[in-house]
C-alpha cells in the first residue's frame, strides 16, 4: 500500500474531507514518507496532516549550534539558583527548587513542539541522603582519607560512639565473618567480593556501633562509596584507603588493641521526583530508538555539565526533530536521581512489561558532554559482554569521529551512568561522554587539546560546574553526534540487530562485573 493509500483511508475513517485540506500546497507534501501503523483516530489525524519531510542526519546536525547551547546552560544557571534559599548555593539536586525548575523548564519546552511529541511523566520514590558532619579518630589518629560513604545513616544518636576496632574476617561478606567481640564496637572491613551495604548490614547485624571499609589497594586514594538501597541494618560507615588502614591493622593482627572514636550526623530520606519522557507522535512505536540524559544535579552545585549538557543537548535535538518526519519511533528520557544511584532509569527500566522493554531497540546514554579539558571519549560496549546491537551504535560513533578528523578514545563501560539499567535488562546500549574526575594522559593532550595532568572536568560534583565549565565546541560536537545517532535509527535500523532473546544471559554476566552503580562505588 503505497503512503497516498494509508493516507486517504485515514481521512475517510476519521470523516475529514480532502477538500478541507490546504490547496496550495502539491499533494505530495500531504504524503507522510511511511505510516503503515498510522491510527486513523481524530488525534492522529492533525500530525498526519502536517507535511514534515523525512529526518536525515546532515539536515538535522544542521540545526545545532554553539549558541543554543550557551543559551540553554544559561537558563538552567538561572533555574539552578532557585534552590539558594535551601542550599545556598545553585544546584539542582533531586528534591531542590533547582531540580523542580529544571523538570518544569524540559516539560514546558516540550510542550511548545506542537503534536511531535507524545509527553508523560513518571514519579517515583528516591532516597536522598545527607552527610552533615563526620568524624573518624582511630586510636590517636585523624586519618587523612575518611570518607562518608554515600546514604550512610549516622552514629546513634547522632553523637560520637567509641570502642575497639575489630578486624573482620575475609572480605565481611558472611556473618560467620564477624566475631563475637564486634558487639558494641567498630568493624574494620576489607573491600571486595561483595556490595559496601551487604558489609555494613551484617556488622550492624554483629551489633557493631560503626563500620570502616579499607581499600584493598595499596595506595592513598580516597574510598568514595555508596550503601546502594538503604537497609535497617545499616550502621555508619566510612571509607579508608589502604595505606592509611595497614599500619593499624598490623597492630592488631599482633594482639595490640586500637580503638577509635566514630561520630556521623547524617540523614536518608525518601522523596518523590520524576522521569519525563517524550515521545514522537510519528515513526513505529514498536521499534523506538530511545537516549537519555539526567536532569538532576549533586547537592554541592549546579550541574552545567553534568549533566545540564547531556539534558539540554537531547532538548535541542528534540526541538528540531520536531520539524522531521521518522520512520522510527524516538524516545527521549530526561531521568532522575541519578546521582543517588541512578535511581530514575533504573525505575523506568525495571516498570517495562517484556513486551514494552522489546519495543525498545537501543538505548544511547548522553551524560557529560562538554568537559572543560575534554576527550572525546566512547564507551567501550561489546557484543560479546553487552546485548547485541551495542558493539553496532559503539561503531556508529567511531565512525562519526573519523569521518571528522576527530580523535576518540574508548573508556570503560562500568555502570556508571544510565544505560546500566539498560543494558542489565537486556537492551543494547552505549553512548558517548568527555570525562569526568578522571585524569588527562599526554597522549590525550596530543589528540584533544587541553592539560594533561589534569581532571577531564576540575569542577566534576562542585559548586564550579557552572556556565563557564563546559567547552562550547566539544559540546556542539557532541550534540551534533547525538543528532546523527537520533536521525540515522530513527530514519532507519535496517541491519541493526533484532533484539536478542540472550541478551538477558550477557546481561546477568555484565552485571556481576561492574565496581559502579552511578558515580559511586558499590563494591
Ligand atoms: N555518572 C557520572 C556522574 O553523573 C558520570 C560519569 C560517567 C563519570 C562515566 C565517569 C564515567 O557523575
Ligand atoms: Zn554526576
Ligand atoms: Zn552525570
Amino acid at each position: 500500500m503505497s503512503g497516498r493509500a494509508v493516507l486517504a483511508t485515514s481521512l475517510a475513517l476519521s470523516g475529514v474531507s480532502a477538500l478541507q485540506l490546504p490547496v496550495q500546497l502539491p499533494l505530495q507534501q500531504f504524503v507522510p514518507s511511511k505510516l503503515p501503523w498510522s491510527s486513523s483516530s481524530d488525534s492522529g489525524v492533525d500530525s498526519e496532516l502536517i507535511a514534515k519531510p523525512l529526518v536525515d542526519s546532515e539536515t538535522l546536525q544542521k540545526h545545532i549550534t554553539s549558541d543554543a547551547l550557551k543559551a540553554r546552560a544559561k537558563d538552567l544557571y538561572e533555574i539552578a539558583k532557585k534552590s539558594e534559599d535551601e542550599y545556598n548555593h545553585p544546584t539542582r539536586v533531586i528534591g531542590s527548587e533547582g531540580h523542580l525548575g529544571t523538570l518544569e523548564y524540559i516539560w514546558d519546552q516540550l510542550s511548545q513542539l506542537g503534536d511531535a511529541y507524545t509527553l508523560s511523566k513518571q514519579g517515583f520514590p528516591a532516597v536522598m541522603g545527607n552527610v552533615l558532619e563526620s568524624r573518624l579518630v582511630i586510636g590517636d589518629k585523624v586519618p587523612n582519607t575518611a570518607t562518608a560513604f554515600a546514604l550512610t545513616p549516622a552514629t546513634k544518636n547522632k553523637q560520637p560512639v567509641h570502642g575497639d576496632v575489630i578486624l573482620v574476617k575475609n572480605q565481611g561478606c558472611d556473618a560467620a565473618d564477624y566475631p563475637t567481640e564486634i558487639e558494641g564496637n567498630i568493624a574494620f572491613i576489607k573491600r571486595g567480593t561483595c556490595a559496601f551495604g551487604t558489609k555494613s548490614a551484617l556488622a550492624g547485624k554483629a551489633g557493631a556501633v560503626a563500620a570502616v571499609v579499607y581499600n584493598n589497594e595499596d595506595n592513598d586514594d580516597e574510598l568514595h562509596g555508596t550503601m546502594g538501597t538503604p537497609s535497617p541494618d545499616h550502621v555508619a560507615t566510612f571509607g579508608l584507603s589502604g595505606n592509611e588502614a595497614a599500619p593499624f591493622i598490623k597492630k592488631i593482627e599482633s594482639g595490640e588493641k586500637v580503638d577509635a572514636i566514630a561520630y556521623m550526623d547524617a540523614m536518608v530520606e525518601s522523596i518523590k521526583t520524576t522521569n519525563i519522557v517524550a515521545q514522537t507522535t510519528r515513526g513505529d512505536p514498536e521499534n523506538c530508538v530511545m537516549l537519555g540524559a539526567h536532569s538532576d544535579s549533586v547537592p554541592e552545585g549546579p550541574g552545567i555539565n553534568d549533566d545540564g549538557s547531556g539534558s539540554m543537548s537531547l532538548l535541542e535535538v528534540a526541538t528540531h526533530l520536531a520539524k522531521y518526519d521518522v520512520n522510527n519511533c524516538v524516545r527521549f528520557a530526561w531521568v532522575s536521581g541519578e546521582e543517588e544511584g541512578l535511581l530514575g532509569s533504573d525505575y523506568y527500566v525495571s516498570s517495562l512489561s517484556p513486551e514494552e522493554n522489546s519495543k525498545i531497540r537501543l538505548f544511547m546514554d548522553y551524560d557529560m558532554m562538554g568537559s572543560p579539558n575534554y576527550a572525546y571519549q566512547i564507551y567501550n560496549a561489546t557484543n560479546e559482554e553487552n546485548p547485541v546491537g551495542s558493539a553496532e551504535l559503539k561503531e556508529l560513533y567511531i565512525e562519526w569521529y573519523e569521518k571528522h578528523g576527530l580523535n576518540y578514545t574508548l573508556i570503560p563501560f562500568d555502570g556508571r551512568s544510565d544505560y546500566d539499567g539498560f543494558i542489565r535488562n537486556g537492551i543494547p546500549g552505549g553512548g558517548i561522554a568527555t570525562g569526568a574526575e578522571g585524569v588527562k594522559t599526554k597522549e590525550e593532550e596530543a589528540m584533544f587539546g587541553g592539560k594533561a595532568g589534569e581532571w577531564y572536568d576540575h569542577c566534576y560534583h562542585q559548586l564550579c560546574d557552572d556556565t563557564t565549565n563546559v567547552d562550547l565546541e566539544a559540546w556542539e560536537i557532541n550534540t551534533k553526534l547525538i543528532a546523527h545517532s537520533v536521525a540515522t535509527y530513527a530514519h532507519s535500523l535496517d541491519g541493526f540487530p533484532k533484539r536478542d532473546v540472550d541478551a538477558t544471559i550477557k546481561a546477568e554476566s555484565y552485571g556481576s562485573q561492574v565496581k559502579y552503580h552511578g558515580s559511586k562505588l558499590v563494591l
